[in-house]
């Protein structure tokens, strides 16, 4: 056997969403997402993930609009497939956008993105975004159909949903939460091996983050809603230390 190459280091996007949330439940100005942001990037995050929901329940468009101002790390811009999110977009031009799926009712996005059975037109959807610089990203199920889909209409980038695999550990489905970590370990070589970067989040905690860290395909999680309510207790930046040390010793 040869000798083992070190693991590339993985990125750590932090999801700052649910500060908003909270912001929102009080419909004032406090906390503020762009300072929560600052002080993730202050503390070793390499990006930002936003999520602009056509409801608009947590970030706002004057939230990306200043983080399109304050951030120096890249800004992920999560957004479903409309016209108004694709204005949106272009008209900002972050760093990345992630294409997820959205519907109104849900809490949270519950699955990934259907491409197999959209393709022709996330194909068009996401030319012009591409056009304007922007890396695309595919949020979808470790799903061989959906990878391949996701390769074909030309996404750069697909991030891997992590959901299923978290919530089998937090209800006590040892077997199946070992079943989709395997999901994900095998879809994550495939993907790479098509060319695609690949990316992981959704649902990730301490006591998960490590399994999918060290997956050598994986270069950046994206996490947000466990480092927030983890803030409550520690603070937010001991919080974001404390996922970079989980993530850098599954990478050592
Ligand atoms: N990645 C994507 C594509 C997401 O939609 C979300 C949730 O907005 C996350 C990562 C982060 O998930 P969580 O907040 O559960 O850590």
């Amino acid at each position: 056997m040869g000798l083992m190459q070190p693991l590339g280091r993985l990125r750590l996007g932090v999801n700052i969403d649910h500060v908003a949330t909270v912001r929102n439940a009080r419909g004032g100005t406090y906390p503020d997402p762009i300072r929560a942001a600052k002080l993730a990037e202050e503390s070793g995050a390499d990006g930002i993930t936003a999520h602009l929901r056509e409801d608009r329940r947590h970030i706002s468009d004057a939230d990306i609009e200043g983080l399109m101002e304050a951030l120096t790390v890249p800004l992920n811009f999560e957004m479903a497939a409309t016209e108004e999110m694709l204005t949106i977009a272009k008209r900002h031009r972050p760093h990345a956008v992630c294409i997820v799926p959205e519907k109104r009712e849900e809490r949270t996005t519950e699955g990934g993105l259907e491409v197999a059975r959209d393709e022709n037109r996330l194909a068009h959807f996401i030319a012009p975004l591409r056009d304007a610089g922007c890396r695309v990203s595919i949020f979808i199920a470790a799903d061989r159909m959906q990878i391949e889909a996701a390769h074909r209409i030309g996404a750069a980038v697909i991030e891997l949903h992590t959901g299923a695999y978290c919530d089998a550990h937090a209800e006590g489905r040892f077997d199946e939460r070992d079943a989709e970590l395997e999901r994900l370990r095998e879809m994550s070589a495939f993907a790479h091996d098509l060319g695609l970067e690949v990316h992981a989040g959704h649902g990730l905690t301490y006591d998960t983050v490590k399994p999918v860290a060290a997956f050598p395909e994986v270069m950046e999680l994206n996490i947000g809603h466990f480092i927030i309510g983890e803030a409550i207790f520690r603070g937010l930046a001991p919080a974001i230390h404390e996922m970079r040390r989980l993530m850098d010793e599954a990478r050592s």
